[in-house]
């Protein structure tokens, strides 16, 4: 018999048989569906974070958990000795969505990202001619792109490097949206230029227009590979299916993760066409359960879904009008709202305390969210959520920005 447990009994084993890598917040979740959520209690909460854009279409979404209870009771692992009926189809649907020619698949976000960084890294041995071992990828400053001790290494933050030492060479960092910086960094020794069309981690920040036009033409200019991480960004969020596309730039090679395993299996991809990906044969990389027959399966759904709904536009539609109400609240509390689409972020003045307090305020009142870096608080729900439960997040938000005395400073849940 399973033992029914309290959200307190649940925190407690957590933190007890759990690493403290995370600093969750308070709420304890047993059940969700679409925009919404549930605790072990029964209290009922709007999801406004969807992990990190793990969950464009929301929580148990049926076409998708259709797909994946079929595919459960079909196959769910093959390993890549051996072929599946799923990987093809779907890499054949991936590829052409995003305008490219092959696909190779993993797991997590990270490990897109360092397979990308091989490609790059063999690319410009084998094709551009860099000296051995001398390859440079530039990158940018507050860059997020996972939490492998190659990737943390060419992190800004210190709170992701400290004592993960040493680190693999070979990246060059610049700062973001500097035009003049990317010039100067970029040497005949460049591989690749790897950089995040927007920001997500580093709290939602959006370039100047232009930037990313200038990076695809350094790129071009210089034989370098550009690398977009979408992996936050693309499949939607931004209201274009890649953040790309807002300035109608085409990368050598998309990075994409998330929202691409429908909330259910962890599946990650890079895009690229047939000229650059050619330098991986067999050997050379690979994982486990990468392309598995479940993966695989799920994200055919998932890029179904996008081809026929276009959440994309949704996200665009919902996004301006949301980010034009939070900007409408003129709460004292707020210095910036920006964002595209449905990825948004709300600046909160240090003066009074730190996106996390406001977090749990909004808890307290229903909201899910989580903060990014320390004064920001990063709004992305499900693209699939309703006008009317925006509009109720929008009500619950106007109440915890509106009353000044009652978010605590010291982080304290607050009771509106
Ligand atoms: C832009 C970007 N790249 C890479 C990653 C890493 O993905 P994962 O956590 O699946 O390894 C993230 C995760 O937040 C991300 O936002």
């Amino acid at each position: 018999m399973v033992q029914k447990r309290s959200s307190k009994q649940h925190i407690e084993l957590t933190e007890t048989f759990g690493a403290h890598n995370y600093a969750p917040l308070e709420v304890v979740l047993s059940r969700g569906e679409g925009a919404w959520v549930w605790d072990v209690e029964g209290k009922r909460y709007l999801d406004m974070l969807s992990a990190y854009s793990a969950l464009n279409f929301g929580h148990c979404h049926p076409r998708i958990q259709k797909t994946a209870h079929a595919q459960l009771d079909l196959l769910t692992l093959t390993s890549r000795a051996f072929y599946n009926d799923t990987l093809g189809v779907m890499c054949e649907k991936l590829a052409t969505l995003c305008g490219m020619e092959q696909v190779l698949l993993m797991n997590s976000g990270a490990e897109a990202v360092e397979t990308a960084i091989k490609m790059a890294r063999r690319w410009g041995y084998r094709e551009k001619g860099i000296p051995r071992d001398k390859a440079e990828i530039i990158c940018f400053s507050n860059n997020f792109h996972g939490r492998t001790t190659t990737i943390v290494g060419m992190s800004t933050s210190e709170s992701s490097r400290a004592d993960f030492g040493p680190f693999t060479p070979g990246f060059v960092v610049v700062p973001f949206n500097d035009k003049a910086a990317l010039d100067a960094a970029i040497t005949r020794n460049t591989c690749a230029v790897l950089i995040e069309p927007i920001q997500g981690e580093a709290g939602i920040i959006i370039p100047d227009s232009g930037f990313l036009s200038h990076v695809r033409a350094v790129c071009t200019g210089h034989n370098a590979l550009m690398i977009a991480d979408e992996i936050q960004t693309g499949l939607c969020r931004t209201g274009k299916i890649f953040a790309c596309n807002h300035e109608a730039v085409i990368p050598d090679a998309y990075l994409l993760g998330k929202s691409l395993g429908g909330g259910i299996t962890p599946i990650s991809a890079v895009v690229s066409s047939r000229s650059v990906m050619q330098v991986f044969t067999p050997g050379s990389h690979g994982s486990t359960f990468g392309g598995n027959p479940l993966a695989c399966a799920v994200a055919e759904t998932v890029l179904d879904l996008i081809i026929e709904e276009r959440p994309h536009e949704r996200a665009a539609k919902l996004g301006a009008w949301f980010v034009e109400e939070l900007r409408g609240l003129n709460s004292p509390y707020i210095s910036a709202v920006r964002g595209r689409g449905l990825l948004i972020g709300v600046d909160i003045l240090p003066e009074y305390g730190k996106a996390k307090d406001f977090c749990h305020a909004l808890l307290d009142v229903g909201l899910l969210c989580k903060d990014t870096r320390e004064q920001t608080i990063r709004f992305a729900p499900p693209l699939i959520i309703s006008e009317e439960d925006l509009r109720w997040a929008l009500e619950r938000i106007a109440l915890v920005f509106a009353r000044k005395d009652k978010v605590s400073r010291a982080g304290q849940p607050c009771n509106i």
